[in-house]
């Protein structure tokens, strides 16, 4: 799933246009300013957003049918047992009681404030992680990138949500106000009690997966119009061309049930104090083959 862009793809526009920014112009030569430009952001220019789940980077388009079929794990529901997953749990039961309460049956305004949210705990862990590996001056274990990508797959259904609405100011006001208490409340969650932080995230995807069925059964019922899938949906989750928003529910909240197992699994990875759990698959794997 690699968008090869190369540097003659660079149009006369383009070069034009960069040229305002200084750090550009000094380099009088059109070719190694080119060249230049490449280098820099040759990651962003030959890439693109990759989804989580495999489903989604198969050659065959995704259709209604497969994305029905999705395993999403309906019952997969962590039983808070210790103080911590009962803390986590009931907090997040009772933030729900405000979205419940103000966007009602407003399922894209809803779908579109839930991942604001969701977007964060990805990139805090990353980043509180990032921080360790430096301070402890030791590896990740594959924590970082796969916090950093849940982060930007969170971020992608915002982003497909924004072609559905316009929030009102006060709507986005309302965005500011809950990113700011919400970081805050989660960097120092995680910092004190990084499992307890995890669990929390899992209880979250397990909300974002009810809400999602909501949203699903308003679109059965006919209470929300099935319109076309927006094309940034359907270029991520490589959806057929005819796709609808119904199966793009479906799709976003398959990787929701994704993040919810990941986020419980990182959990009780913290609860045994054993966060090296990439060398123990690979370790299972060099096992079987050699039985
Ligand atoms: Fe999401
Ligand atoms: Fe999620």
């Amino acid at each position: 799933m690699i968008c090869k862009i190369t540097p003659s793809s660079f149009t006369k526009h383009t070069c034009k246009s960069l040229s305002i920014f200084p750090a550009y112009r000094t380099f009088t030569d059109k070719s190694r300013r080119e060249e230049m430009f490449h280098t820099m952001f040759r990651e962003v220019l030959d890439s693109r957003p990759v989804p989580m789940r495999k489903e989604f980077v198969m050659n065959e388009k995704n259709t209604t049918e497969t994305l029905e079929k999705l395993d999403i794990g309906p019952n997969n529901h962590h039983k808070p047992t210790t103080l911590g997953d009962k803390a986590a749990y009931y907090t997040v039961r009772t933030l729900r009681i405000l979205p419940d309460t103000y966007f009602r049956g407003n399922h894209y305004m809803r779908a579109a404030m839930l991942e604001t949210i969701a977007a964060v705990p990805g990139m805090v862990g990353g980043m509180l992680n990032h921080m360790k590996s430096l301070r402890r001056m030791s590896e990740d274990h594959g924590w970082i990138s796969h916090l950093l990508h849940e982060a930007e797959n969170e971020r992608m259904h915002l982003m497909m949500w924004m072609k559905c609405l316009n929030p009102n100011v006060w709507n986005r006001m309302l965005v500011l106000g809950a990113q700011t208490s919400f970081f805050s409340a989660y960097a120092m969650l995680y910092i004190v009690s990084p499992k307890t932080a995890h669990r929390m995230c899992g209880y979250l995807e397990e909300e974002a997966i009810t809400s999602y069925t909501h949203f699903l059964n308003d679109i059965d019922s006919g209470k929300i119009e099935n319109g076309p899938a927006p094309s940034i949906a359907i270029d991520y989750y490589n959806l057929h061309p005819k796709a609808t928003i119904r199966d793009v529910v479906l799709a976003v909240r398959a990787d929701e049930a994704v993040h919810r197992d990941a986020n419980h699994f990182l959990s009780d990875c913290l609860a045994i104090h054993d966060e090296d759990f990439f060398s123990k698959i690979n370790s299972d794997k060099d096992k079987t083959s050699t039985t």
